[in-house]
């Protein structure tokens, strides 16, 4: 069997056991969950801390307890026998605190690199999520924000599908609404053999988009067509399908290429999807008396709200928060997602906060929101430039992800080129391979210094801040880890054979504060997970690179008698490391 398949993370693993000694300890107070946390005292590695709400329970029905402390002993000798425990002792008002066995940690951590990383994937309890991602709009511009949407939402989607949650990864593009009637009208008068003309002919669909939205403004009876436009897209009309299709197919096209380049999947199921399922669901909601009139509009009053939620316009028109009510039937009903996770700026919040009480008061969603399914609503600050003002790029007044996206490469290329100049490295390396690495660090930059802050916090971009080689930044870590790789090539020692025949032990200090940090990885994870929060793994990844150069500095690995196990170290830590970056959708590198 493969130690650590399926069990969960190592914590999982230490709850299960107080889990047991709190069933025979207190029969009578069943279903007492286990509070296990990594522990704040140097001396210990984790701790249980059940015993002072427990004593307060008791404390009037059995005279056998005279204080928390007393409980504590008794948790802790009740525990059952287990290779992962090496010593026990209770502090205080009843902590039990654990000290884990070096050796199952080192064994723990060998096992890892001989059955893969996958066997320290987390336990979750929900099965299949949606993460509701990225989600530009067509022919409008996809800024900044979408950016960031697309960079934490394709890394919550990494860490739920490491983590064996079903994920289905949606974009749900603005591809349906008023504009399009504009839009639509515009082609016809700019281009009257609209069907044969190509992408090219249209340009710049922001600037088709800027150039329609004048003539809207501009012109009464453009105006008109336009809106007439809506009624005969909306009516099935197939000559403004066809339009429709056509402007849709030139915007996919631009967002595809940003999705290439950041290596990010997404399946596209746009607003227009869920229109068909409007009516239906609207009709449902208004039979359990959701729904009322209110100055000509249909809307939904929520508790605590001034507001109501609008659900269909005075002119009978849907709108954003109509397809949503629809989408997350959708996702509930037909695709059986138990968590709906939304990502998108923080100003969103209110339309997702109206939404999800829409959703409770209908009963689709439990009165209890940790229950599932569960709807969360991912919310994100603002990218702030050097100014302090919204971030923006010199040739416009919105930032073009590919320009900006250019720019990081181009700047980390220079950097690379400068570093193997002076280090006189530079004949040893490819175009080919100078053109990877300044892609992987350059993109890997944009994206760690995106995720690296508390994501609901504002952030100031920066290409030098990010691009810097030491703090807290992918340059710095992806230099690490290359590092780490070039130690164990230079050993020349074939690691898959001692990964078979070598042991790992943790003796020094340094080796066991490095070995506990790799096996806290899964917990890591897993609250990451929970809380939707991947700067979790960006801390979790700056430290395990500063914990591994306090064991390099401390402790000789080439050439020393317990080069092995050392080796082994390295190898675990980059595996650990890649693994992160992974998470990340960070490409790492392997040379320096
Ligand atoms: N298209 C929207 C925007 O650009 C984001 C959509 C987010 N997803 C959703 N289901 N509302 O702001």
């Amino acid at each position: 069997d493969k130690m650590g398949d399926g069990i969960g993370s190592v914590k999982q693993q230490i709850s299960r056991l107080f889990e047991t000694s709190l069933k025979t300890t207190f029969p009578d107070e069943a279903n007492t969950e286990p509070m296990v946390a990594i522990s704040t005292q140097k001396f210990a590695d984790y701790q249980c801390n059940n015993a002072m709400s427990l004593f307060s329970k008791i404390k009037g029905k059995s005279t056998d307890y005279r204080n928390p402390n007393s409980v504590g002993q008794a948790i802790a000798r009740n525990l059952p026998p287990s290779d992962i425990i090496e010593s026990t002792s209770v502090a205080g008002p009843g902590f039990v605190n654990v000290v884990l066995s070096s050796t199952w940690v080192a064994q723990y951590i060998q096992s890892m690199l001989l059955n893969g990383i996958e066997t320290w994937a987390p336990l979750l309890s929900v099965k299949r999520a949606v993460v509701d991602f990225s989600s530009p709009n067509i022919a409008k511009e996809m800024h900044v924000g979408h950016l960031r949407s697309t960079i934490i939402g394709d890394t919550l989607a990494r860490m739920l599908e490491f983590s064996k949650v079903d994920v289905l990864r949606r974009n749900h593009v603005g591809d349906w609404g008023t504009q399009f009637g504009m839009l639509i009208e515009y082609l016809f008068e700019m281009f009257p053999n609209w069907e044969d003309v190509g992408e090219q002919a249209i340009g710049d669909l922001q600037e088709f988009y800027k150039a329609s939205k004048k003539r809207f403004d501009d012109d009464p009876s453009f105006k008109e067509r336009a809106q007439l436009a809506v009624v005969q897209l909306q009516g099935g009309d197939m000559k403004y399908r066809n339009a429709w299709k056509k402007i849709c197919e030139i915007s996919r096209k631009e967002f595809d290429l940003v999705y290439k380049r950041l290596g990010v999947y997404l399946e596209e199921k746009g607003e227009s999807f869920y229109n068909p399922y409007i009516p239906g669901v609207l009709e449902e909601l208004t039979q359990k008396g959701l729904v009322e009139e209110s100055e000509g509009a249909r809307v939904i009053f929520i508790e605590g709200q001034s507001i109501p939620l609008i659900v269909v316009k005075k002119d009978g028109g849907f709108n954003y928060a109509s397809t949503d009510l629809a989408a997350l039937w959708y996702r509930l009903n037909e695709e059986k997602a138990e968590w709906i996770i939304y990502v998108t700026d923080a100003g969103q919040q209110l339309h997702f906060s109206m939404l999800f009480s829409a959703a409770r008061k209908a009963g689709w969603l439990p009165e209890n929101s940790n229950l599932y399914p569960k709807a969360n609503h991912v919310g994100f600050g603002l990218v702030l430039g050097s100014d302090g003002k919204r971030f923006r790029t010199r040739s416009s007044e919105v930032v073009r992800l590919a320009e900006l996206l250019d720019e990081a490469k181009d700047r980390s290329k220079a950097e690379l080129r400068t570093r193997l100049e002076d280090s006189g490295k530079v004949a040893e390396w490819t175009d080919e391979e100078l053109e990877e690495t300044a892609e992987a660090v350059g993109y890997g930059a944009v994206k760690y210094a995106d995720l690296k802050n508390n994501r609901s916090t504002n952030y100031t971009f920066s290409f030098e801040q990010m691009l810097n080689d030491k703090g807290n930044t992918a340059v710095y870590l992806l230099y690490a880890h290359a590092r780490i790789c070039s130690i164990i090539r230079k050993s020349g020692k074939d690691i898959k054979e001692l990964m078979k025949n070598g042991t790992v032990v943790l003796a020094h200090p340094d080796e066991r504060i490095l070995g506990l940090h790799l096996i806290h990885f899964a917990e890591m994870v897993e609250e990451a997970c929970i809380n939707l929060l991947p700067n979790v793994i960006c801390e979790y990844l700056y430290n395990l690179s500063e914990i591994f150069t306090r064991f390099y500095t401390n402790c000789k690995v080439v050439g020393s008698a317990e080069e092995t196990s050392r080796l082994l170290l390295c190898e675990a830590t980059a595996v650990v490391m890649r693994k992160c970056f992974h998470l990340l959708g960070i490409k790492p590198v392997y040379k320096i």
